[in-house]
């Protein structure tokens, strides 16, 4: 195994040290530290944090490789400052069986980038009827723990009920994309004035709010933990505000997006900006960004979406929903949150890999710990240029755009994913 001396790095935000990484763990820190086997990197400037871990990404394999695959998505991840995601069961084949959950662990082992933690199914396709394998997926070598049917909501309470239920032995996560059916019927975007203007299907902010309190009261009444999938709405912060005073098992999470970007993009008639849920107002942007600062949001997660052209340039209405994150994620929590290392480590790493008990995940650097971690460039401004991306899809609702920081290295168990902002594998 190699090893690594990073010279001069500020371990969120510490004043600077030396770090020698040797047999996948980090050895030492403090200054001026020599080892002439290691190979060395300047980190002047640079930040460490523990690796990043994503609880939301679509990596599209098995099904529509032409958007992503395991590989494409992993170096995306790994470029972005990830170590490890957890990936979405809403493949093709869907991941709802022990077959192809344990697919994609492999090949997220062969691609040997990032630590890719297969999602399950809650129901057979995705269809709402029936509860898949839950159990011989959470036996199985990929070892799930949490299932959804993200892209579409267990609408049924009853079945709601029964896979809480079944989760609880395996004090396994049931994480809920919320979202009542008959509620955003034909929707296209968040409804309020912009939908009513551009005369766009709403998708109303109800339509969250209530699964998110129906879900609560469920996990509440099982007593089983509950995630809910990218919120997005002022009112479902509430709802949770007030699930989490009464001691109820749920987390939850906000994407990149949501936490940047409103409704207005919507005038651009461009479906890069088009996702489920959809972009919302300045008023809920900015009850989620104190929701992420306070602990009612417990984590960023990307929801990292890719789509091919066709499904994506196209008419709003027939455009998938769905954007990129895994490359700039990084960039607008530190736009968002500013220099607050500790809090992005939390909210990024830490707390996400223990939600999905990833135990290799989530340390900070220090001796002892995994090197498991990534290095920042938080100066450093770069512009955003879709065909640069690593991502097999393009839709990012970033082009062209100027954003803070960048990735220089990410090391997984002590070996190099990224070097110089460059992908190794
Ligand atoms: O915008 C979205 N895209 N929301 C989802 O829930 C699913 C996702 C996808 O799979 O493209
Ligand atoms: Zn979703």
């Amino acid at each position: 195994m190699n090893s690594y001396l990073i010279r001069n790095v500020s371990i969120l935000g510490a004043a600077p040290t030396d770090l020698l990484i040797r047999d996948g763990v980090v050895v030492e820190t403090g200054t001026g530290l020599s080892a002439s086997d290691a190979t060395v990197i300047d980190a002047d400037g640079l930040v460490a944090l523990p690796g990043l871990v994503d609880l939301h990404t679509h990596l599209r394999e098995p099904g529509r490789e032409d958007a992503e695959t395991v590989e494409t998505g992993s170096r995306a991840a790994a470029l972005g400052g990830y170590t490890a995601v957890c990936a979405m069961a809403n493949t093709s084949p869907v991941a709802d069986t022990a077959g192809v959950v344990e697919q994609v662990w492999r090949l997220g082992r062969e691609a040997g980038l990032v630590d890719v933690q297969p999602i399950g199914a809650v129901t057979v396709g995705l269809a709402g009827e029936r509860l898949a394998e839950l159990g011989a997926m959470a036996e199985s070598a990929a070892r799930v723990r949490i299932f959804s049917d993200d892209g579409h909501c267990v609408a049924d309470p009853r079945l709601m009920r029964r896979a809480l239920e079944y989760v609880k032995a395996f004090d396994g996560i049931i994480a809920q994309h919320a979202e009542e059916p008959r509620l955003t019927e034909g929707a296209q975007m968040h409804e309020g004035e912009v939908s009513t203007r551009l005369g766009l299907t709403g998708w109303p902010a109800v339509a969250e709010e209530a699964i998110i309190a129906r879900d609560v009261l469920l996990a509440e009444h099982v007593g089983s933990r509950l995630h809910i999938c990218h919120v997005s709405t002022a009112g479902s912060v509430e709802v949770l505000r007030h699930a989490k005073a009464r001691g109820v098992r749920v987390t939850a999470e906000v994407t990149p997006h949501h936490l940047l970007l409103t409704d207005t993009r919507a005038e651009t008639y461009d479906p890069v900006f088009k996702v489920n849920p959809p972009l919302r107002t300045a008023t809920d942007i900015a009850a989620l960004r104190a929701a992420l600062v306070d602990g009612v949001i417990d984590i960023i997660a990307t929801d990292h979406a890719p789509h091919a052209v066709e499904d994506k340039e196209c008419e709003w209405a027939y455009a998938r929903p769905g954007m990129l994150g895994l490359e700039t994620a990084l960039s607008i929590a530190l736009d968002v949150l500013g220099p607050q290392w500790d809090l992005i480590a939390e909210r990024m790493s830490r707390t996400p890999a223990r939600i999905a008990g990833l135990t290799e995940h989530g340390h900070d650097p220090a001796p002892g710990a995994p090197a498991t971690l990534t290095l920042v460039d938080p100066a450093a401004r770069r512009v955003i240029e879709p065909a640069e991306l690593a991502s097999r899809s393009r839709n990012t609702p970033y082009a062209r755009m100027t954003l803070p920081g960048r990735i220089v290295a990410t090391f997984l168990r002590g070996e190099a994913t990224v070097l110089d902002g460059k992908a190794l594998k």
